[in-house]
């Protein structure tokens, strides 16, 4: 068996990382394909060194653009590579970028069957460019792996049965597989010099926060008026946006981190603030309460019992989420943690069969 993997943004590095070798595993053939997506070293090189990800057979260095300059460019070059290079069987897509919705695209015209890792996922905003590229990518699939009940039930009620699998979350396969070795940069090294608890972890990069200079300016302000410094790998998007933002004392902007980097720094900060979706999971499973600097959230589980507080923007909102901490034992095991670190496994043999 022969597939096409199509990745080109940060998070799709890292969940193609275990897919990958889930698939070397069951002697499945796989060309990875880069879209160019992502393309400085620190967002995207560094995940395939640290993680071992085979490198790219191709690299289509389509790079920025509007949406349809960078979804279409990635279209018209993917088409030609596979009209030119070996049909494979399939073709897998990850997550919810502009570069799943070129590759579910351009396989569904030629008839080569689409994979969907993480299908089902909803925050029932379409204002995101996430949320479209979701949708269309879904419909588009013929296998659809789910990553949680709640995404499989959002498949059905939009009329969804066939091809629909739950396998569990491939990115705690990664957290899994990689904490240990993450493990080894304590006291996290290179990144900071603060003590475990003594500081918060904060990303911000989706579109409606870095695009809105008001509500990006309140993001700062409610890290301003934290109790600890704020640790903030800056996202290329919103370094862009920081000479019209007033950023606190307290906030240290750091470069975009590696994910071992990225592991030990969540897993000893006192919180997470974060816009991003595999930020908020990763907070849970490593035991760091988090608040969501979204108004909606497509991993509704995590907000169980208080470890994920949804809040949006309003610095407000945002201050009294972060004191209100979760007890300690009130975690539950979430997204198929019973079968956990399965999830690329699972894939791969549903693939085969
Ligand atoms: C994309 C995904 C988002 C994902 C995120 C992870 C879409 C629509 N969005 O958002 O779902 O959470 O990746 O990071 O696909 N840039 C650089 N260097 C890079 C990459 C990007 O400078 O290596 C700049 C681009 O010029 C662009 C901005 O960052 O102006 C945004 O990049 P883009 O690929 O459009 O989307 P992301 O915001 O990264």
């Amino acid at each position: 068996m022969h597939v096409y993997s199509i990745v080109g943004a940060r998070p799709q590095f890292i969940k193609a990382a275990v897919v990958s070798h889930a698939l070397q595993r069951a002697g499945i053939r796989e060309t990875l394909i880069h879209t160019g997506q992502h393309y400085d070293g620190a967002m995207s090189q560094v995940f395939f060194d640290e993680l071992g990800i085979p490198a790219p057979a191709f690299n289509l260095n389509v790079g920025s653009g509007t949406h349809a300059t960078q979804t279409g460019a990635m279209m018209t070059k993917l088409e030609a590579l596979v009209l030119q290079d070996a049909r494979p069987d399939w073709i897998v897509v990850y997550g919810d970028t502009n570069s799943t919705l070129a590759g579910a695209l351009v396989a569904a015209k030629l008839h080569i069957p689409v994979a969907h890792v993480e299908a089902g996922l909803r925050s029932f905003n379409r204002q995101m460019p996430e949320e479209i590229n979701r949708i269309a990518t879904d419909r588009l699939s013929t296998l659809l792996f789910c990553p949680t009940d709640t995404a499989v039930s959002h498949l059905a009620q939009e009329g969804m049965n066939e091809g629909v699998h739950m396998v569990g979350d491939v990115m705690l396969d990664a957290t899994l597989a990689f904490r240990e070795r993450a493990a080894g940069l304590r006291p996290l090294a290179g990144v900071t010099d603060l003590p475990a608890g003594g500081y918060y972890a904060a990303t911000v990069h989706r579109a409606e926060n870095t695009d809105d200079p008001e509500r990006l300016q309140n993001i700062f302000t409610a890290l301003g008026r934290l109790d600890r410094p704020v640790l903030l790998p800056l996202h290329p998007r919103t370094a862009r946006r920081l000479p019209d933002i007033d950023v606190p004392g307290n906030v240290h902007l750091l470069e975009p981190l590696s994910y071992l980097q990225m592991l030990t720094l969540v897993e000893h900060a006192h919180g997470v603030l974060t816009d991003s979706g595999g930020l908020q999971k990763e907070a849970y499973w490593l035991g760091t309460p988090c608040v969501t600097l979204r108004d909606e959230t497509e991993w509704v589980e995590t907000t169980v019992n208080g470890w994920n507080h949804i809040v949006g923007a309003d610095p407000n909102a945002i201050l009294q989420a972060v004191q209100a901490r979760p007890r300690k034992d009130s975690k539950r095991p979430l997204f198929g943690q019973s079968a956990a670190g399965r999830a690329s496994t699972l894939i791969a043999r549903t693939l085969l069969s």
